[in-house]
């Protein structure tokens, strides 16, 4: 049975004898669900059916101009009536017009004139079954529709689970590949700083050195994609970071390529680490370069983005700032988009890229708590798009880290270091620049000397270590029994230990590994001198 409120009819009626309209408005008379439309001209029928969204047409069979089998053909021809039923009317009874009527697509054939209670329940009939369809229809499209938003869901988490797994491994490697850098790096300094070595040799140090720092490099990337790059993230303004990037970006792109900045006014502040997002500007804009072999345009824009923009996914809660590097260059085919933030995926020639670039943007994004967007086509230029959350604090001033060169004291530190290569490396290069060292395997042993009343100026002690005492509880004992002594530590990656959702507190002083003789002796001559007067010094 039909509804009369879910399944209104809506007639339309198509004759070119006024008193048509008469006969069939007094047959559906009493029918609340129905509604008449009379038209005359029958060449019209598309256009008014659409009109009244009809759900059953009657038409006159014998018609000047137009007549019942060319208005089924005009509805049948055009997609958004092609399947409105059409009940014919006519005075033939006549089963070869019958027959020719139905052969040509009417859904009913009625003699001039019907009885109102067989002509309602027709007009019912007729209606309903073309709703169904309607409905049947709908329900097919909005499956399809969410088959494939499952389908693109699930390869989104196929492919973050891929990233993820990738990292875990990524980072474990690093940080193992970081000690092992640490040792060969700490002892090559060493042998330099002690001296009596000639000068051939002294160049064979200088240039393992040099694969040291390339190794290091390596590292830092793998450990950026990794999401374990210690990130020492301040507030500061995008808009700052990149006007500074300007001339460099000039240099970077060349001559042949036009840059557009395009930096919205009142640009908001954003948590981060200024040097790394630096780094991740600089490698977009180098991918761009190689894109755009024979020139083009690069365009840099920041703005502001607010909560609840489109721009967004749904999981983003909040205001964000967006960062877009965006080219006009070769673009990337889909196989080469799906695999882009993969970890040494390059389609350049061996030599020439490692395929890290877009994987460490990945994962220092991600590890600011941002968003990242990739949008490509080939022969339409690429775009990468940052999202980072907005900061309610106003930018600080960035501390200058002056490099200096190699310099040491007569101050006493306190090295704390699990794994004894890299102890030993460090306690004996700290030595050589004239400080007094003591040394600690752990947490443990380090607080037994502090309470032994050892005079210490200055504990630099590893992130991670085994033992019963983090390093957060040996700061908290150096805080506590040592309040004039300054605190630096020093770490493969960042681990939870330090680090709030991946960020380091900006109070906290850290030196990543691995290091060289020069930052080393800069950063703890740095501290150093930044020590509070030694008031209240256990001896
Ligand atoms: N702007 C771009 N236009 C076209 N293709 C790009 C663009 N950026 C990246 N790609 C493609 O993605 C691949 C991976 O990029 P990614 O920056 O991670 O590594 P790379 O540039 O090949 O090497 P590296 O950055 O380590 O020197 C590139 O080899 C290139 O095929
Ligand atoms: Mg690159």
């Amino acid at each position: 049975m039909i509804d009369d409120k879910s399944y209104p009819c809506s007639v339309l009626l198509i004759d070119d004898e006024p008193f048509a309209e008469d006969f069939i408005a007094h047959c559906l008379e009493g029918c609340s669900d129905v509604a008449l439309r009379y038209a005359s001209q029958s060449e019209r029928v598309v256009e008014l059916a659409i009109e009244v969204d009809a759900t059953v047409v009657l038409v006159d069979l014998r018609m000047p101009g137009a007549d019942g089998f060319d208005v089924i053909r005009l509805l049948r021809q055009h997609r958004d009536t092609e399947h409105v039923p059409v009940i014919l009317l006519s005075s033939e009874e006549d089963a070869e017009i019958k027959a020719r009527a139905f052969a040509s697509g009417a859904n009913d054939y009625l003699v001039k004139w019907p009885d109102g209670r067989e002509l309602a329940a027709r007009v019912r009939y007729h209606s309903g079954a073309y709703i169904a369809r309607k409905q049947r229809d709908e329900a097919f499209v909005s499956l399809r529709r969410s088959q494939e938003e499952l389908a693109a869901s699930q390869s989104a988490l196929h492919q973050a689970q891929k990233m993820e797994a990738i990292g875990q491994l990524t980072g474990g490697v690093a940080h193992d590949f970081n000690n092992v850098l640490q040792i060969i790096g700490g002892n090559l300094q060493l042998l330099k700083l002690l001296g009596g070595v000639s000068d051939s040799a002294r160049t064979r140090i200088d240039i393992a050195l040099a694969g040291v720092e390339r190794g290091a490099r390596l590292s830092a990337h793998l450990l950026a994609f990794a999401r374990r790059q210690p990130l020492q993230a301040v507030v500061v303004n995008p808009a700052a970071v990149l006007r500074d990037m300007d001339e460099m970006m000039r240099r970077v792109l060349g001559p042949r390529a036009v840059i557009v900045t395009d930096i919205e006014e009142q640009l908001w502040s954003t948590t981060v680490d200024p040097s790394q997002l630096n780094n991740v500007i600089l490698n977009l804009a180098i991918n761009a370069r190689d894109a755009m072999a024979d020139g083009g345009t690069l365009t840099i824009r920041a703005a502001n983005v607010p909560v609840g923009s489109p721009m967004l996914s749904e999981l983003a809660s909040g205001d964000y700032v967006m960062v877009e590097v965006a080219d006009t260059g070769c673009g990337m085919p889909q196989a080469v988009l799906q695999r882009a933030f993969e970890p040494f995926f390059t389609t350049k020639p061996t030599g020439q890229g490692t395929g890290l670039g877009l994987s460490m943007a990945y994962g220092f994004v991600k590890q600011s708590g941002g968003e990242i967007q990739l949008k490509s086509e080939p022969g339409a230029g690429t775009s990468v798009k940052i999202f980072l959350q907005r900061s309610a604090s106003e930018p600080e001033d960035a501390e200058d880290h002056v490099q200096t060169p190699l310099f040491g004291g007569l101050e006493t530190i306190l090295v704390v270091e699990d794994e004894e290569d890299v102890r030993t490396s460090t306690v004996e290069l700290l030595s050589a620049l004239g400080y007094q060292v003591f040394e600690a395997e752990d947490a443990a042993h380090a607080v037994e000397l502090i309470d032994s009343g050892a005079r210490i100026d200055l504990v630099f002690s590893d992130v991670i270590m085994p033992g019963k005492l983090s390093s957060l509880e040996l700061s908290e004992v150096v805080r506590t029994k040592l309040p004039s002594a300054q605190l630096l530590f020093t770490s493969g990656y960042a681990e939870g230990v330090l680090a709030h959702e991946g960020k380091l507190d900006a109070k906290v002083n850290l030196l990543q590994k691995p290091y060289n003789a020069d930052v080393l002796s800069a950063r703890i001559r740095h501290l150093l001198r930044r020590r509070k007067p030694a008031a209240v010094t256990s001896h």
